[in-house]
């Protein structure tokens, strides 16, 4: 590749601008300056330099939701042979991991990026994005199980946060609740269900924040709109 070339896919500057630099002797391959045009630098075994600071390439950023269906497991390889997310995602040639986990039996929204500061950001318990559930539960739960769910409870010797939880709809022996939890503990809201005596049946994340999984079929994935990446930031 032409140096200018690679000066500019690196974001140092456009190709005119890194041209001048080279003219201006402010560019290095390999230690030595080299102020001549057409020069061929090959990116993966020549050290650019330019301002004496290596430059590189700019990998580009993906960020990715997908609708996750049943079955897949929300880890890179699996020992047990089950399927992984991974598998859904053609034709995106980045390593791209998932943003937390999902059960293996839980559906719906996950992101999926090789941002490693968002990811770290939207899963780490400080930053407390809320996280939104649809539940099929057994059972109704009543105003007693609704509030101790609200306030807290002990799930592996730890206090949950205060949480959200609506009935959606009641059935006879069985209801649908919309939950939202700010943090992301293993299996967090089933255990939490659990232990107000309304056991999930199936569980489906319908949103990080304000991003909702709108009307992805199951299975499938898009990649995020600007905006949507710019708001996660915020979170
Ligand atoms: N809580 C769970 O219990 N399971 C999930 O997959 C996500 C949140």
């Amino acid at each position: 590749m032409r140096l200018q070339k690679y000066i500019a896919m690196c974001g140092v500057a456009s190709r005119r601008k890194a041209e001048e630099m080279i003219e201006e002797g402010r560019v290095q391959i390999n230690d030595k300056i080299v102020n001549e045009m057409g020069i061929i630098v090959d990116p993966k075994k020549d050290t650019v330099k330019v301002d004496n600071k290596i430059i590189k390439k700019e990998k580009k950023k993906v960020y990715i939701m997908l609708n996750k269906p049943i079955g897949y497991v929300t880890t890179l390889k699996d020992e047990k042979g089950r399927k992984i997310i991974t598998d859904l995602i053609e034709g995106v040639d980045e390593r791209i991991f998932p943003v937390g986990r999902l059960d293996a039996d839980t559906t719906g929204l996950l992101l999926l990026t090789n941002d490693g500061d968002l990811a770290y950001k939207l899963t780490h318990p400080s930053y407390e994005v809320t996280k939104r559930y649809i539940a099929i539960v057994e059972g109704v739960p009543n105003r007693f199980e609704l509030e101790k769910f609200r306030n807290g409870m002990i799930i592996d010797r730890k206090r949950t946060a205060k949480a959200s939880i609506k009935i959606a709809k009641k059935y006879e022996n069985e209801s649908i609740l919309d939950i939202e939890i700010h943090e992301g503990r293993n299996r967090q809201v089933k255990k939490m269900c659990e232990m107000i005596n309304h056991p999930v049946k199936k569980l489906k994340r319908v949103a990080i924040g304000e991003l909702g999984i709108g009307g992805i079929e199951i299975g499938n994935w898009r990649h995020l709109e600007e905006d949507e990446v710019e708001y996660l930031k915020t979170l």
